[in-house]
């Protein structure tokens, strides 16, 4: 369907801690880049976002320091991120006007009233108009691919780089859900303590992300060949240079990931034991499917299986369910709940 107005534009953006990802109504993924924003030292005006921003980062550029504006899923620098917000709005609308665009976004399932506000504050500053924000959930499980209005439950767990978002799914809406703030950069703090107390070396939390992607793995028998993920950071050979250059023993990183791993089982244990006997029972025939950049970690799927009695699939493209969810919703808006809490999927696979 058309915008009543053909100049008011429409856009979904999945506002991650570590990548924001945007697509306009009716067209593709626009936008898919880090979330960082690179700010000149002498005068704090921001230069660079993104990709570029990394790059200065990897680079140890020193005239600049470089801003993440979302901390566990959450707005932690606002000003930051109404900057990032608007530099990527625009960059998605290109040379449409960016005329108030009406923005479907979604927070953290069990986010705070308070972090909810600020998201919205923050693509408001950003110079969105209408803001509609959904719970996380219903748009990775809609990304997923899951039958989110089913009678039946649905499950999904979204492992990203701030949170570990997870929710039973029925008819359309949230049965229960968790948002706790572990994910890869739990992981990563780990790997820079973990490494310290077995080697005695000081890792930056960027240089032990490359060491937990170039391992890839939470099992030591699953750690030899290149992360499933290697695209995103270049090509693994790329990588192995200056992965040695670290001197870190590897043999120990699959341990301490492994470690650093089980307060997620033991929150997604929680959530699980929570559920109706029924429930659980046909979650453990279903399964549930898991999104988000760290469920690409090798044999993480087992270890959450084993340790919740539910099995345990990723999803295909798990770094862009939010995105696609959001983006299927955009397209029907009218399959959202006026108070963004509900999601007709028949209404979704009609059009
Ligand atoms: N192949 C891989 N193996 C393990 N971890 C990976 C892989 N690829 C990416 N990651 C990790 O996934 C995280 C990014 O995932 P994602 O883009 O889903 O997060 P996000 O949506 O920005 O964060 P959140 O949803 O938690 O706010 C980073 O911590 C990154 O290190
Ligand atoms: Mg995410």
């Amino acid at each position: 369907m058309m915008s009543l107005l053909p100049w008011v534009s429409e856009v979904a953006i999945d506002v991650g801690t570590a990548n924001v990802h945007v697509a306009v109504k009716d067209g593709g993924v626009v936008v898919r880049e880090p979330a960082l924003v690179a700010y000149r030292v002498s005068n704090d005006t921001p230069v660079a976002f993104g990709t570029e921003a990394k790059q200065m980062l990897e680079q140890g550029v020193t005239e600049v320091y470089v801003v993440q504006p979302l901390q566990a899923g959450v707005v932690a620098d606002m000003n930051a991120a109404a900057v990032m917000l608007r530099h990527y709005l625009q960059k998605a609308l290109g040379r449409r006007p960016l005329f108030s665009p009406t923005v479907l976004t979604a927070y953290p399932t069990a986010a705070t009233q308070v972090s909810r506000r600020a998201l919205v504050q923050a693509l408001r500053a950003a110079g969105a108009g209408r803001v509609i924000a959904l719970q996380k959930s219903l748009a990775t499980a809609t990304g997923a691919g899951l039958a989110v209005d089913a009678a039946t439950t649905a499950m999904v767990i979204d492992i990203g780089a701030g949170t570990t978002d997870a929710a039973a799914l029925s008819m359309g809406m949230i049965s229960d859900g968790i948002s706790v703030p572990l994910g890869g950069a739990s992981l990563d703090e780990a790997l820079v303590r973990g490494i310290k107390r077995q080697q005695g070396i000081r890792l930056s939390h960027h240089a032990a992300e490359e060491i937990k992607l170039h391992v890839g793995s939470v099992d030591p028998s699953l750690a030899s060949s290149p992360p499933a993920g290697a695209a995103n950071m270049g090509s693994f050979s790329d990588k192995a240079d200056d992965i040695k250059a670290f001197g870190v023993q590897l043999d120990e990183v699959p341990d301490i990931i492994h470690d650093a791993c089980m307060p997620i089982a033991e929150e997604l244990s929680w959530l699980i034991e929570q559920l109706p006997a029924k429930v659980r029972s046909h979650l453990g025939t279903t399964g549930a499917v898991m999104t988000g950049g760290t469920s690409q970690l090798r044999g993480l799927s087992s270890l959450l299986g084993n340790r919740t009695g539910v099995p345990m699939a990723v999803a295909t493209d798990p770094m862009s369910c939010t995105m696609l969810g959001l983006q299927a919703i955009l397209n029907n808006l009218h399959a959202l709940s006026l108070d963004g809490r509900r999601v007709s999927f028949a209404a979704l696979t009609r059009s």
